[in-house]
């Protein structure tokens, strides 16, 4: 029997978590759960936000089913997505953004597919504080190297784009749209301004296309991306992002299919894959049984899928579905029409259209 790593997270977390184990466990298919803490309930236990067993047991099942876990902002420890993210080579994020009928959303339908690097760009962490002595000697480099004034309150991240890196993305991107029947890739960039960082994704992208005639392939500026996404999203179907685009694109789909309480995730890489949905903790309703499990019970289908278990994926998507189309149990973030219900009252929903 398949065993998989269960990480809660924190903030809403574990909420969500046993709401979506519930409604796995009600399908008899036989998964045995490893569970393991990460995030602020690790450093209480263990005092590491990622303690080693937790990457360990990752390594050990090749899966896991992940919770968010809050990070701190502006000091504290780095994110343990990033860390995962990067010790594991969970190189590509696949954000599906899906319309499901019943759902409030300004349009008719959705089927877009954000697939976003996960391991470089602004999210590498190699970070100058502003007055540092670091600070400085970048300060000290930059004038003698190219005669650039840096202030001394500037903070500075650095961005890394690598031909390695874009080109394994892409091509998972292309190779992702074949499998999938879709019509086309979509790489959004900056090229105009970020000459080497971008202007290297985009030329990637662009060659790598050629091998791939039977793909439809656009590439298009980000910015112009994201009004094109607001007006008319019907146009774009796979969508390819270096990490931060993609973090900030993936949040706008997911407010295309009904908001972040909707929208799963997945992390894959070629040794591993982390299923998780696209929101964070949400500390501002954590606790109260507000949270929208349906999220991470949708993260919980593609891990299914992921591990052939086509089945059991199928009955809980088509469950999932019933609950949204008949709108009788919706959490707050849907905006029902009556009292809104409970992150548990909607895992019970589920189990009992199985
Ligand atoms: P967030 O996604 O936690 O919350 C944004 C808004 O959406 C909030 O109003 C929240 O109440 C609402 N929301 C999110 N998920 C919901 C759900 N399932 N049901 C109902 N409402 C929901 O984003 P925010 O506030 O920017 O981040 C909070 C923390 O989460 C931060 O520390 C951030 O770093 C972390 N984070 C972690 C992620 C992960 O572990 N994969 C991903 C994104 C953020």
């Amino acid at each position: 029997m398949p065993t998989v790593t269960l990480i809660p997270g924190d903030g809403i977390g574990p909420e969500v978590a046993a709401a979506t184990r519930r409604v796995v466990d009600a399908l008899d298919c036989g998964i045995e759960w490893e569970v393991h803490a990460a995030g602020l309930p690790a450093i209480e236990t263990h005092g590491s936000p990622l303690p080693e067993h937790v990457i360990a047991s990752i390594v050990r099942n090749k899966v896991a089913l992940k919770g968010p876990v809050t990070t701190p902002v502006g000091t504290g420890f780095r994110s343990i997505n990033v860390v995962l993210r990067k010790d594991l080579d969970l190189f590509a994020s696949v954000r599906p953004c899906h319309l499901y009928p019943g759902v409030d959303s300004r349009f008719e339908s959705i089927d877009i597919v954000v697939i976003r690097e996960n391991t470089e760009d602004l999210y590498e962490g190699i970070e100058f504080e502003q007055n540092s002595r670091e600070q400085k000697k970048l300060r000290g480099y930059l004038k003698y190297m190219h005669g650039y004034a840096l202030a001394p309150d500037a903070g500075v991240s650095i961005k890394p784009i690598s031909v390695t890196a874009s080109r394994a993305i892409v091509q998972f991107a292309f190779d992702f749209a074949k499998r999938q029947k879709r019509r086309k890739v979509t790489l959004g960039h900056k090229a105009n301004i970020m000459k080497f960082s971008d202007g290297l994704w985009l030329e990637t992208g662009e060659r790598l296309a050629v091998d791939y005639r039977d793909v439809g392939f656009e590439a298009i500026h980000v910015d112009e991306l994201a009004m094109g996404l607001a007006w008319i999203p019907n146009d774009f179907d796979v969508i390819v992002l270096p990490n931060l685009y993609g973090d900030i694109i993936s949040d706008l789909c997911a407010g295309l299919i009904g908001g972040l309480g909707l929208a799963p995730g997945m992390n894959i890489g070629l040794d591993y894959a982390v299923f998780e949905p696209t929101h964070g903790s949400a500390p501002d309703i954590a606790g109260r049984g507000l949270a929208n499990p349906v999220a991470m019970i949708l993260s919980a289908v593609h891990m299914l899928r992921h591990i052939r278990m086509t089945s059991a994926a199928a009955s809980l998507e088509r469950a999932v579905e019933k609950v949204l189309a008949d709108g009788h149990h919706r959490t707050a973030d849907m905006r029902p029409t009556r009292e809104p219900a409970t992150t548990d009252e909607v895992a019970n929903a589920i189990i009992e259209a199985l």
